[in-house]
């Protein structure tokens, strides 16, 4: 089923309403080991430091390579630790609210660091895979479940790094189809541009509309800098005026092939976006089919419902390629296809993370520790969701009823000094290991009650009071 949507409102008035009233509202701008706050002239879009998500800057490396001069931003930061398997920005939200987010990635010439690769993750969804032989962008489309989420990157081979990172709310019209998907952007085409790529202040989501980098060479770039739409939607992800002012158009017919969709088979959803440009075109006299890898998905015309725009969402699922050609309709269409803008989203479920439960009940004990010890690399290395794709080090995690839980902590030989900390009711915790640790005081009950608690080890901690909550049933207790 591929979903139709008829402008109803003036673009241009929606977009100056949108710019004027919420510029920049909700935008989240990082720039990873900037010293300071810096506001881009050409945008007066913020940017911010990390520095409340990552306070130093030992793993800082400034990028040389000239190449990278259009990213306006020559810093990373990297990931070193042995102990994480992923790190993450927890990034504040409002719930419901869907956002457009973006990573960038450079790596350049860089001594003393291998090359590596590693995922990128919304939560616990993949959204994208950064290979450090060449500089990348990853950027996903997500509905927040929450208040916040966790834009995490997770080691699989070398060190993890980043250098910015965008947050921007968007329309909810790209997840309204499928809320609980994830869209992975794999391209953003403004056809027919052969300038810059535009985005805010033109976009007011701040997407990037890159220009028609390889044209169908028989294709003709047409603009019209006047063409107006009478008629657009309320209900859209339509681009921006100066992205639909220019197009491709054939007296025949118009392909757009990319062979390099991720391999193997995925799901995705085609945005499609139609401005006539030709003010003498009427009705039935561009009349033209969509086809998707060889199949015939659409007839269009254009100027059919009264409006001289059109928009268009088709899914389709592809392994590596994907060859969308527009055909002049046989039976009497006078002009052939044109063609607009097109995004191509590629479309994956967004995979549950571990009960809230329990992500509250070991983010408590997280914090708890750090107060005493505020450099242990362990709990510097816990970032993220605690389970998925993998445990912190020291915790384990099962499937039970149907989500992912935490039930075992071994936190021996880490060199804790404090107190142990409160263990909320909440946990389903069946085993804890603290032992070979320097803890202080008493053990809690609020640890010995546990409902699920099977076993305890606290042995070797040798300032540690031997008294036990009377209500502890010592056959569980292990002291060695
Ligand atoms: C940036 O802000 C200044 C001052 O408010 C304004 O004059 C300028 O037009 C703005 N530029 C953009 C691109 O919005
Ligand atoms: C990058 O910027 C430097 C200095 O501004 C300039 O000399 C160089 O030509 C630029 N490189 C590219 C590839 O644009
Ligand atoms: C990274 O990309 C290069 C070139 O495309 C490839 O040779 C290499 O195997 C890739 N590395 C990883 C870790 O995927
Ligand atoms: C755009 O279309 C509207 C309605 O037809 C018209 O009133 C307006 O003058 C047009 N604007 C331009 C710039 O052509
Ligand atoms: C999009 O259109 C549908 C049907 O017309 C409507 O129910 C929905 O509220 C619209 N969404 C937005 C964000 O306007
Ligand atoms: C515009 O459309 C008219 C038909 O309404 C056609 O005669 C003319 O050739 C078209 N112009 C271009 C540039 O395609
Ligand atoms: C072209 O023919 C098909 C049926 O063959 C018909 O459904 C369609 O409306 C026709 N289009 C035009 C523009 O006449
Ligand atoms: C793309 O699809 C069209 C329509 O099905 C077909 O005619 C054309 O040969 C295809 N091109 C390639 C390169 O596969
Ligand atoms: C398009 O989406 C619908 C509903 O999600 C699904 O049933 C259908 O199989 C999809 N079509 C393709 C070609 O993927
Ligand atoms: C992320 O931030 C929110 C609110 O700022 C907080 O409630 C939550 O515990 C944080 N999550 C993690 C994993 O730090
Ligand atoms: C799993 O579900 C059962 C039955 O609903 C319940 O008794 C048990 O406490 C649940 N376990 C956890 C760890 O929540
Ligand atoms: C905790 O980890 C240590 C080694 O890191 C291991 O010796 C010990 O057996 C583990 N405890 C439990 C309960 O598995």
């Amino acid at each position: 089923m591929s979903l139709m949507t008829r402008w109803s409102h003036c673009i241009l008035c929606l977009l100056l309403f949108i710019q004027s009233t919420c510029a920049q509202k909700g935008f989240v701008s990082l720039q990873c080991c900037a010293d300071s706050e810096v506001t881009d002239p050409n945008s007066n879009i913020t940017w911010i430091t990390d520095e409340n998500w990552y306070p130093d800057k030992l793993n800082c490396q400034q990028i040389k390579r000239a190449a990278q001069n259009d990213t306006l931003y020559d810093k990373a930061r990297f990931f070193p630790s042995q102990l994480g398997t992923k790190w993450c920005y927890n990034l504040t939200a409002e719930k419901d609210q869907d956002y457009l987010i973006r990573g960038t990635f450079l790596f350049g010439d860089l001594q003393n660091t291998a090359p590596g690769s590693f995922d990128v993750l919304v939560g616990v969804t993949q959204i994208g895979l950064v290979n450090s032989s060449a500089p990348s962008e990853v950027e996903g489309i997500l509905k927040a479940t929450n208040n916040h989420f966790n834009f995490c990157l997770s080691t699989k081979k070398g060190e993890p790094y980043i250098s910015k990172l965008e947050l921007r709310p968007v329309n909810s019209d790209y997840l309204e189809r499928e809320p609980s998907s994830v869209l992975k952007v794999i391209d953003r085409v403004d056809v027919g541009n052969t300038g810059q790529e535009i985005r805010y202040p033109h976009d007011p989501y701040d997407r990037i509309w890159r220009p028609e980098l390889n044209p169908d060479q028989n294709a003709t770039p047409t603009s019209s800098s006047s063409a107006n739409t009478t008629i657009t939607s309320a209900n859209l992800t339509v681009p921006p005026i100066q992205v639909l002012q220019t197009a491709l158009i054939h007296p025949e017919r118009l392909e757009f092939l990319h062979n390099d969709l991720d391999t193997g088979y995925h799901e995705y959803d085609l945005f499609l976006y139609f401005l006539e440009l030709n003010d003498s075109a009427q009705v039935t006299q561009r009349v033209f089919d969509i086809y998707i890898n060889n199949e015939k998905r659409r007839e269009i015309d254009i100027l059919a419902g009264g409006s001289n725009s059109y928009a268009v969402v088709l899914n389709f699922t592809a392994n590596g390629f994907l060859n969308l050609t527009m055909v002049k309709a046989s039976n009497g269409s006078q002009l052939g296809p044109i063609c607009n803008a097109y995004e191509i989203l590629q479309v994956h479920p967004w995979l549950q993370e571990t009960v809230q439960r329990d992500v509250d009940v070991i983010g408590d004990v997280r914090r708890e520790l750090l107060e005493r010890n505020q450099d242990n690399e362990v709990l510097k290395s816990w970032s993220g969701d605690p389970c998925l794709p993998l445990p912190w080090q020291g915790l384990f995690c099962e499937p039970i009823n149907g989500s992912t839980v935490i039930s075992k902590l071994n936190m021996s030989n880490n060199g804790f000094t404090g107190t142990i900390p409160l263990f909320p009711a909440s946990s389903a915790l069946i085993s804890v290991d603290l032992s070979h640790n320097d803890l202080l005081g008493k053990i809690p009950e609020s640890l010995t009650s546990l409902p699920y608690l099977k076993t305890l080890y606290v042995g070797c901690n040798p300032h540690l009071s031997k008294e036990l909550p009377e209500s502890f049933n010592r056959s569980r207790l292990k002291t060695e």
